[in-house]
């Protein structure tokens, strides 16, 4: 704004110059006209004869003429040997340096060979003139008529007009400043109102939360950011209570561990029966990290990468696989003759987590069936065993990590509770889910519904 201002002003006063250049070009033009005029027509009013004097010429017409402000007629008349005798108007100007004291000036006017021009005297300010020479003999003229204009005072009102647009323009700029700063402060209140919420948050404290008020666009903001805030919150406790589920789950083989090591005897058999146990207990440790560490993963975007898959030849290796898992009554039931976009290392993953099951609920002879189909466009791979099932209060929870159910065989089973789990996951990555029914005949029925990655 002050640039706008300040070219404002400048360009005001050029203008306001230029018209001052223009307007002294028209009167030299207009005086000198006159003059000419005179010299071609006038005649003199005491013999009603044209001019033949120089000198009486100039006088009868200066003394018709009526100069503006800042404006000076003059006669001149060359005198040998000094410089050339001047004819002035009575009238007294207000200029601080006329040219009728000027006698330097008023020669190199009458000697220059040009009929206008401009003098820039060091003392006496710029001088804007014109002439016209009645008879020139060689150098110069016999007379000559002159009209000079002093444009001081009339430059000195456009720098008035600068000046006071500046002031002006000052003035409005204080008060725009004033009145930006007001508003930009009451727009931006809200903002710091957010920013200071924001600081005081904590990785501890993530409950703090914006108040929201209106409708207006910080409202939207300050809302956002409160449902930011809502998903780092359930973020930090799913994590808070994933460590410590870990943390529980493995402190269990731990403790099992440094009790045998503890307890053991010198008995060779004995050794190797707490070398058994202990060797077992670890294999449990490192089976649970490294589910851990895949449910981790699961987190990830690339944790399915989906490719072309034929779904019978799927099944039918997953169900090669299961089959070594143990001694059951295995069935390849049926298989989806379709291809599908589907991560089958995961697939596979899973579907062997729900044999693992289907084996550890089930006894040699029991029969097991493995199975694909399509419905409703959806893809259905599942494991139907006809063990016990699972209890209706366990249904639920027996999808959550850690989680075994209250019907399990003997006091404590190998697992952890976290097949079903990562199960979901791997169901979840496809867009899909893990559902549990009922085998007819008894028995559990766990479904993986996926959805074609195209
Ligand atoms: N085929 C099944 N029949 C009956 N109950 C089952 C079956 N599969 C799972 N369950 C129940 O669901 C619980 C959770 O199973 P999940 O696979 O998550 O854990 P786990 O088998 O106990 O341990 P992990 O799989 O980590 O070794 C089991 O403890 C069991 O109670
Ligand atoms: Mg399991």
């Amino acid at each position: 704004m002050a640039v706008a201002l300040a070219a404002v002003a400048a360009t005001t006063r050029s203008i306001l110059l230029r018209d001052v250049d223009h307007r002294v070009d028209r009167l030299l033009t207009q005086e000198t006209g006159e003059f000419t005029n005179f010299v071609d027509r006038g005649v003199d009013p005491d013999t009603g004869e044209r001019f033949s004097d120089p000198r009486r010429l100039l006088q009868v017409f200066l003394e018709r003429q009526y100069a503006d402000p800042g404006e000076e007629l003059i006669g001149l008349v060359r005198r040998e040997g000094a410089g050339p005798a001047q004819y002035t108007q009575p009238r007294e100007l207000s200029v601080r340096h006329p040219l009728h004291r000027d006698p330097g000036a008023r020669r190199a006017i009458f000697a220059a060979s040009g009929s206008t021009g401009t003098l820039n005297r060091p003392s006496g300010g710029e001088l804007r003139w014109a002439k016209v020479e009645v008879a020139r003999h060689g150098d110069e003229p016999e007379a000559a008529f002159v009209v000079a204009f002093h444009p001081a005072a009339e430059q000195a009102k456009a720098d008035d007009v600068f000046r006071i647009l500046l002031a002006i323009s000052g003035v409005a700029l204080v008060l725009t400043t004033g009145i930006a700063w007001a508003v930009a402060g009451r727009i931006l209140k809200p903002v710091r109102v957010v920013r200071t919420a924001a600081a005081q948050l904590t990785e501890q404290d993530l409950t703090r939360r914006i108040p929201v008020h209106g409708k207006d666009d910080i409202a939207a903001l300050a809302d956002t950011f409160n449902g930011m805030l809502d998903r780092l919150e359930r973020a930090f406790a799913a994590q808070r209570e994933f460590v410590d589920d870990a943390g529980h789950e493995l402190r269990t083989p731990i403790t099992i561990v440094r009790g045998h090591l503890e307890l053991m005897g010198d008995d060779p058999s004995e050794r190797e029966e707490t070398v058994r146990l202990v060797t077992d207990e670890l294999d449990r440790m490192s089976r649970i990290v490294e589910d851990l560490l895949l449910l981790a993963k699961a987190e990830r975007p690339d944790f399915i990468r989906p490719e072309p898959v034929q779904l019978a030849e799927l099944t039918a290796d997953v169900f090669v696989k299961a089959r070594t898992l143990g001694e059951r009554r295995w069935e390849l039931a049926e298989t989806a003759d379709s291809e599908a976009r589907l991560d089958p290392q995961r697939i596979t993953q899973a579907m062997v987590q729900l044999a693992q099951n289907a084996v550890q609920h089930t006894v040699p002879g029991q029969r097991i069936r493995v199975g694909s189909r399509v419905t409703d466009g959806r893809i259905e791979l599942y494991v139907a065993d006809s063990g016990p099932g699972v209890q209706a209060q366990d249904a639920e929870v027996i999808f959550e990590r850690f989680r075994r159910g209250t019907s399990r065989r003997g006091a404590r089973t190998s697992g952890a509770g976290l097949g079903l789990s990562i199960v979901r996951a791997i169901a979840h990555g496809h867009r899909g889910e893990v559902r549990l029914r009922a085998t007819e005949g008894g028995g559990a029925t766990f479904v993986l519904v996926l959805e074609d990655q195209t």
